[in-house]
């Protein structure tokens, strides 16, 4: 149990699972008293996922490293990407726990401490064990609901880093949060100072070396929908770029 809510396990609240706590809840639904229901964007946010992981696997990609990787169930990379190798990191204690708890005796993925900032830091021995292709195979480097927490200079030297540690035909999926709560200052306010909205036509700059493809930067619901894009706010852009 924990008294400080984790965005992660607000996550899991919307998206109808179980591996969240009281303190999370409360503050699910006091953002969600100041900016309105948040379940739809979520939801909408872990299928453009799914449809991301999806097309990696199409793509060949057999080993996925996952940062800020929140609550693994409700659709996470494993579930979509059923026989390849997963390994989730986050910096969140209680949240490694749990992760490690859901995944405890699965095979193929595990979860374990890494910083997005810092990825040289995550364990070698994890790595080893659960990313079985690193260093001869492209990687799947999911970078979803993160960027927000990191600035700018912070966000393109760890992109650059990531960049420079993977093979070539590796694949980059990202997302980060549009201005949407700028027009919700309380709601805004809740997301404390590090928070980092921006604008989609400056994200490419971030992105280094890597390279966009065709899809370009688009509202997470009109990337590659399945069918008619799920109504939501355009509160998350995202995209794929290649190594
Ligand atoms: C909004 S949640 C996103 C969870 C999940 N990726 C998703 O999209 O549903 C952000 C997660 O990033 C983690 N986080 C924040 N800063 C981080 C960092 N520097 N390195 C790794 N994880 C970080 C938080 O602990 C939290 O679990």
């Amino acid at each position: 149990m924990t008294e400080t809510p984790s965005t992660a396990r607000m996550i899991d609240y919307w998206l109808g699972g179980r591996h969240h706590f009281p303190v999370d809840v409360a503050a699910a639904k006091a953002f969600e008293g100041a900016y309105g229901p948040c379940a739809v964007i979520f939801r909408s946010l872990r299928d453009f996922s799914g449809r991301m992981v999806t097309h990696l696997v199409t793509q060949g990609i057999q080993n996925f490293l996952v940062f800020g990787a929140g609550v693994p169930t409700q659709g996470n990379v494993h579930e979509v990407a059923t026989g390849a190798h997963v390994l989730y990191t986050d910096i969140d204690p209680v949240t490694i726990a749990l992760g490690q708890e859901i995944l405890a005796g699965h095979g193929r993925a595990a979860y374990a401490f890494g910083d997005a900032t810092d990825p040289d830091g995550i364990d070698p021995a994890a790595i080893a064990t659960f990313l079985p292709g690193w260093g001869r195979e492209p990687i799947g480097v999911v970078f979803l609901g993160l960027a927000a927490f990191l600035d700018d200079p912070t966000l393109a030297r760890t992109l650059d880093q990531l960049y420079r540690a993977v093979p070539a035909g590796s694949m980059l999926a990202f997302d980060f949060d549009g201005e949407e709560l700028a027009g919700h200052p309380a709601a805004l306010a809740m997301m404390g100072e590090g928070f980092h909205m921006r604008d989609p036509a400056g994200f490419p700059a971030l992105l280094g070396s890597w390279r966009l493809t065709a899809d370009g930067i688009v509202p997470v619901a009109r990337w590659r929908p399945d069918g008619d894009p799920a109504d939501v706010p355009d509160a998350f852009y995202g995209g794929l770029a290649l190594k």
